[in-house]
């Protein structure tokens, strides 16, 4: 990781834990030595979110939301707005997970206003880009993961850019097991990083079957700083471990 650039870990629960799981997990996660330099943050699902916020009050690490929708209120059923995330100590939102995507149909124009209103509310927006092993195989990863990158931070000036946080998270590698190669991972990050203007200090991390086992081989590439993690945030102990290896690396 770049010294720059400071390292950020992102547990993202996808849909797992209820409020009584989240408590326990926060107090276990807590009760673990965390190491000061990496920036820490949870993303449980929504109905946890408040009880997360009590739980984390004294601690550094920040909450997240897995996503939100770009209006501050309206007839929106089943939507979450970013002014109700605020409310509940969210600082952090992922948008544009390839689940997003895929399975619940957000295009790109979705996710850049989302992007938008996430930076006008004060909310540091996760943005995920990453490409199918389909596209991967056609040679089409980078002009993939660039037209994303551009069009999620559509009309972003240099400065907005700069507030964001990008993910890069080849969709092959979510929940398979299947980790992209660090040294490709970096490569295809550099490529994110000089697409849009603005880039050159956020942090980029890495998403897909990231593991304690595998962190510092993440960590030690120069456009990697930190990652998006899944399945290893679930368990405090293993996300903790991961967090203290990725620490080490950094
Ligand atoms: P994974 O998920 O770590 O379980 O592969 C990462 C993600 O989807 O953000």
């Amino acid at each position: 990781m770049n010294a720059a650039r400071r390292p950020l870990i992102v547990g993202n629960w996808k849909m797992h834990k209820t409020v009584a799981e989240t408590r326990a997990f926060i107090a276990e996660l807590l009760a673990a030595n965390l190491p000061e330099e990496i920036d820490l943050v949870v993303a449980p699902p929504f109905t946890a979110l408040g009880a997360a916020h009590e739980a984390l009050a004294e601690s550094t690490v920040a909450l997240g939301a897995q996503t939100m929708h770009e209006g501050a209120q309206g007839p929106f059923t089943g939507e979450i707005s970013p002014v109700m995330l605020l409310e509940l100590g969210v600082t952090y939102v992922i948008l544009g997970h390839s689940e997003r995507r895929l399975l619940f149909g957000e295009s790109d124009a979705w996710v850049n206003s989302r992007v938008r209103s996430a930076i006008a509310h004060g909310i540091t927006p996760i943005v995920a880009v990453g490409e199918t092993s389909k596209e991967r195989q056609a040679g089409q990863t980078d002009r993939r993961v660039i037209a994303q990158t551009v069009a999620a931070l559509d009309g972003l000036d240099a400065t907005d850019a700069a507030r964001v946080v990008m993910a890069y998270e080849p969709i092959w590698a979510i929940g398979t097991g299947a980790n992209c190669d660090p040294v490709e991972a970096n490569r295809v990050m550099g490529e994110i990083r000089k697409s849009v203007g603005g880039l050159n200090d956020v942090p980029i991390l890495y998403g897909g079957s990231m593991k304690p086992e595998n962190v510092a081989s993440y960590a030690q590439q120069p456009d990697i700083n930190g990652g998006l993690v899944g399945g290893a945030s679930l368990d405090p102990v293993g996300f903790a471990a991961l967090i203290e290896a990725a620490a080490r690396h950094a």
